[in-house]
């Protein structure tokens, strides 16, 4: 349903409040040609309220002849920031970019965050975002998830339908996702609310069953009947099962690439706010589906790179899967059980 644009102001004003935006400083909005136009106007108005000085910069898409899918999150490659200086350099400029276009997964992100700008994504529907504004008690609910992980030396995952994975931690650090960003140089996206790692290199082993009603994105769709992966030094090196293994496994198969079969991270959702069964609501151009990202007591984990988290392995692919009913525990104490969230 759609929403008026004094609550959308008022939410992109809490938002921003709690990113610390303070007068005076540099806003700069990155658009390209998916931007929600609702999106962008309150942000805009929402930022000058509070006395910020606002840009605009809009970047032509790029990749959209390689990837399958509309999705953003789909296909990660090059980025309309790649050799383009000029942009970088208004971005490093910025003390707070709102990214209204979908920019992960590139050293040129990292480069800009590390000269303390702030970069916020936020792409999905308004009412969406209206449902999900972020607050104190996600961060503190998600920061204290994260925590646990980066002291855990593992996780194991198991559930009912079959699922026992094992992965080392300690390589990579913990991530909070509580949609906003309150220090500098951090990246966060709204909506959200998860912790998650990634396992050690060549580390995660055992077998993940997505079972029937789990999600898989891009696809945005809930599997049918169960997929099973077998994970071997860190890659799914089988995928079995019916139908859903079957287009699981020929889209993976497009990109022609091993590193697209590595397990990335892994994590569970800690947003009340989020349900399960929001996607089967959408058109799956509507959305990138972060309900099924961030919904309470799911373990997602990742297939695809791990270097946004500082490893060396890219790739294009990059598959998002949420599973429901498993039990996730770090160094033998649950922290999730049969996908109720123990706080
Ligand atoms: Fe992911």
């Amino acid at each position: 349903m759609a929403i008026s644009d004094y609550p959308f102001i008022e939410a992109w004003r809490q938002v921003l409040t709690l990113s610390r935006l303070e007068a005076g400083q540099t806003v700069t909005i990155l658009t390209s040609a998916s931007t929600h136009p609702q999106t962008l106007s309150c942000a805009t108005i929402a930022a000058q309220s509070m006395g910020a000085i606002v840009n605009r910069l809009d970047l032509p898409p790029v990749n959209g002849e390689k990837a399958l899918s509309r999705d953003a999150l789909a296909y990660l490659g090059t980025t309309p920031l790649t050799g383009n200086h000029a942009a970088i350099a208004a971005l490093k400029a910025s003390d707070l970019v709102l990214d209204l276009m979908t920019l992960l997964f590139s050293p040129e992100q990292h480069e800009i965050l590390q000269t303390g700008t702030k970069i916020l994504l936020a792409v999905e529907p308004p009412e969406v975002l209206m449902r999900m504004v972020p607050n104190q008690q996600d961060k503190t609910r998600v920061t204290t998830a994260a925590a646990r992980i980066q002291a855990a030396r593992e996780m194991r995952v198991r559930s009912a339908a079959g699922t026992d994975l094992r992965c080392p931690l300690g390589e990579f650090p913990a991530i909070s996702e509580y949609g906003f960003v309150d220090e500098p140089g951090r990246w966060d996206h709204w909506p959200s609310g998860f912790a998650l790692t990634w396992p050690n290199e060549g580390g995660a082993s055992g077998r993940i069953v997505i079972d029937r009603g789990d999600i898989l994105l891009p696809q945005k769709c809930y599997v049918d009947d169960p997929i099973a992966l077998t994970v071997e030094n860190g890659y799914a090196v089988r995928i079995e099962g019916g139908l859903s293994a079957d287009l699981l496994s020929d889209y993976m198969a497009s990109f022609d690439d091993p590193e697209a079969y590595a397990i990335s991270h892994i994590g569970w959702g800690l947003q009340p706010r989020a349900r399960w069964s929001t996607l089967g609501l959408y058109d799956r151009e509507a959305t990138i589906g972060m309900d099924a990202r961030a919904f309470e007591g799911n373990f997602l984990f990742s297939l695809g790179p791990n270097n946004e988290a500082g490893g060396s392995r890219t790739t294009a692919c990059h598959i998002d899967i949420p599973l429901r009913r498993c039990t996730v525990s770090l160094d033998g104490r649950d922290m999730v059980v049969d996908g109720k969230v123990l706080d």
